[in-house]
């Protein structure tokens, strides 16, 4: 069958339809694949009944893989290309790590010094109703600025952590997250290595701007963020079992929307593709 593409969203996203995972992939079948990535950020394989390793050797096509080293919690023990985002409790019964994994706009691996190229996640188990992920267009984003707002940001660093909306960290866990990932600045504007475009670099993950007090850089970081995630420049994904999407993280942002009910399980398992360097450490 041949692969043919239906965009997901005005903004971004297109589903790849053709394909099955599982088997052979040609080159040039590859190349539409990635010329497509490049072209619209997203991409969404529905119906992938595919086991751990075709999703991690699928992944490789697109680069060396990260390990995880950075969220050790969460990676899977037997395959640490793997992470887990799930909310299915512990052996122990205490609560899955990874539970509110996402629940803030950002772009994955920002708080590294080798931010991720791009994602691979593949449902596994979705909620009856809702568990939803919403992406943003980040080109369209700082192309939408005004020429006085690019003047000012050009040149800017943003301080990202490895914050999460965990409503019930602890003050130790907070400092082992600190200690594993201290806070990295990072241009607010990057140049793609691959496309050559500028898009914003932001998140709700940022605490302030280098050379900047958290009170002054508070309403830039706000405005950015809004700006960015404004509803047209969004694609929101319904997940079913056996989707893999496909984001770059060099030109989107996604959160996950944790609109679904406690007591229903959300599994789903991420490969994580390793960008270029970008960054520096900052106290
Ligand atoms: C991720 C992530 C969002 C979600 O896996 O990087 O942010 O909806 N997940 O699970
Ligand atoms: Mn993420």
């Amino acid at each position: 069958m041949a692969i043919s593409f239906r965009p997901l969203s005005y903004a971004l996203g297109a589903e790849v339809q053709g394909v099955d995972l599982a088997g052979p992939l040609s080159n040039s079948e590859f190349d539409q694949i990635h010329r497509t990535f490049l072209e619209r950020g997203i991409l969404l394989f529905r119906d992938q009944k595919i086991s751990r390793e075709q999703h991690i050797a699928f992944s490789r096509r697109f680069g060396e893989l990260d390990t995880h080293d950075a969220l050790p919690r969460d990676r899977d023990p037997d395959y640490p290309e793997l992470l887990l985002v799930t909310n299915i409790p512990k052996a122990n019964g205490a609560p899955s790590d990874s539970k509110y994994t996402g629940q803030l706009w950002h772009s994955d691996m920002s708080f590294t010094l080798v931010p991720s190229l791009g994602s691979l996640l593949r449902g596994i188990k979705i909620p009856p109703v809702g568990g939803d992920t919403m992406f943003t267009n980040m080109y369209m984003a700082y192309d939408t600025l005004s020429d006085g707002m690019k003047k000012m940001i050009e040149g800017l660093h943003a301080i990202h952590t490895g914050s999460r909306k965990i409503v019930d960290l602890s003050a130790e866990r907070a400092a082992e997250q600190k200690k594993l990932n201290p806070p990295i600045a990072q241009p607010v504007v990057r140049v793609h290595p691959e496309t050559g475009r500028k898009a914003l670099y932001i998140g709700e993950k940022v605490s302030c701007f280098v050379d900047m007090t958290e009170a002054e850089s508070r309403p830039l970081i706000d405005y950015l963020v809004r700006h960015a995630t404004r509803p047209q420049f969004v694609y929101r994904h319904q997940w079913r079992p056996d989707d893999i999407v496909l984001w770059d993280n060099r030109c989107t942002m996604h959160i996950a929307l944790g609109d679904y009910a406690e007591g229903e399980i959300r599994h789903l398992e991420r490969t994580t593709i390793k960008g270029t360097p970008s960054g520096y450490y900052q106290q």
